[in-house]
């Protein structure tokens, strides 16, 4: 047993694969792990903007590989992932970051829209966490799975029905892996993040009706600063997440504890 009660939230020696961090969540995750000591492996489809990050990442300091690749074309993943492996390592930390939203009703959304979201958003997760879960189990790596979910993995809203079907889904997987991964020593969790001021909610945070009714939905009055998803991704990548298994941290400012 430890002597020591310190938490330990040091990230150094391992290496991180963030999907879809050339902006918004994504990006902060893989800048919060860098900055606490992780080689870091920066994902998008845009070989330009995944190099552009790239490259100002390493001038500040930091260790850290492109993975350029559509995480939702299925059929590539498989080889892509392992070139990645034989390129740098297996990685220890999986952020299974990638979500798109397309807001409609049931009623109004076409097949190819529900197909499309549910590939991207829960599909393509899915089948990332079980190449890097067997992948760290063959290495006996003690790894860590980390889901993105969302407010909408336990909720549901008029108007935007594709996007909770997916996040919900999401949330079965970061339990399955839990069970199925824990007796090698793999931990599952998630993140259920509420509304960030990030890229993709620009125009909501801006929009004068929109804007102000999330502020006055939410106890502290106000919108998340991307920045203030870093810690809780750190924290569920750190050994002192070590028992932390099946959980989803919300990080939503207390909205969905309101009525
Ligand atoms: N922002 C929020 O307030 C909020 C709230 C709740 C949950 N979330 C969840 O948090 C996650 C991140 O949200 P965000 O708003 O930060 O996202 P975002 O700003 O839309 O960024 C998405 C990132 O993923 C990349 N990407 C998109 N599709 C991809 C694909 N098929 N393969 C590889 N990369 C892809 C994008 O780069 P390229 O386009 O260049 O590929 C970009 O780097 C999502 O799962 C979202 O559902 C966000």
């Amino acid at each position: 047993m430890s002597t020591s009660c310190k938490p330990d939230f040091s990230l150094q020696g391992k290496t991180a694969l963030i999907t879809g961090s050339t902006q918004g969540l994504g990006l902060v995750i893989a800048r919060a792990y860098a900055a606490s000591g992780a080689r870091i492996v920066i994902n998008g489809r845009d070989g330009d903007r995944v190099a552009a990050i790239v490259q100002a990442l390493t001038a500040e300091g930091h260790d850290v590989h492109p993975y350029v690749q559509d995480i939702s074309r299925l059929e590539e993943q498989e080889l892509a992932f392992s070139q990645l492996c034989r390129k740098i390592g297996t990685p220890d930390i999986l952020v299974n970051n990638v979500g798109i939203r397309i807001r409609k009703a049931l009623g109004e959304a076409t097949l190819r829209d529900i197909v499309e979201l549910i590939n991207v958003d829960l599909i393509a997760a899915v089948q990332m966490s079980r190449l890097a879960a067997a992948a760290m189990a063959d290495n006996r790596i003690q790894g860590r799975l980390i889901t993105l979910t969302s407010i909408a993995g336990e909720l549901a809203r008029m108007g935007d029905a594709i996007y909770p079907i997916a996040k919900q889904g999401l949330c079965g997987l970061i339990r399955a892996l839990a069970v199925e991964y824990g007796p090698r020593g793999i931990t599952s969790n998630g993140i259920a993040p509420g509304t960030f001021a990030t890229e993709s909610n620009a125009a909501l945070a801006a929009d004068p009706v929109k804007g102000p009714i999330v502020v006055g939905r939410n106890p502290l009055g106000r919108w998340a600063r991307p920045d203030e998803i870093g810690g809780a991704a750190v924290f569920l990548a750190s050994s002192s997440a070590s028992y932390v298994n099946g959980h989803i941290l919300v990080v939503d400012g207390g909205f969905s504890v309101t009525f």
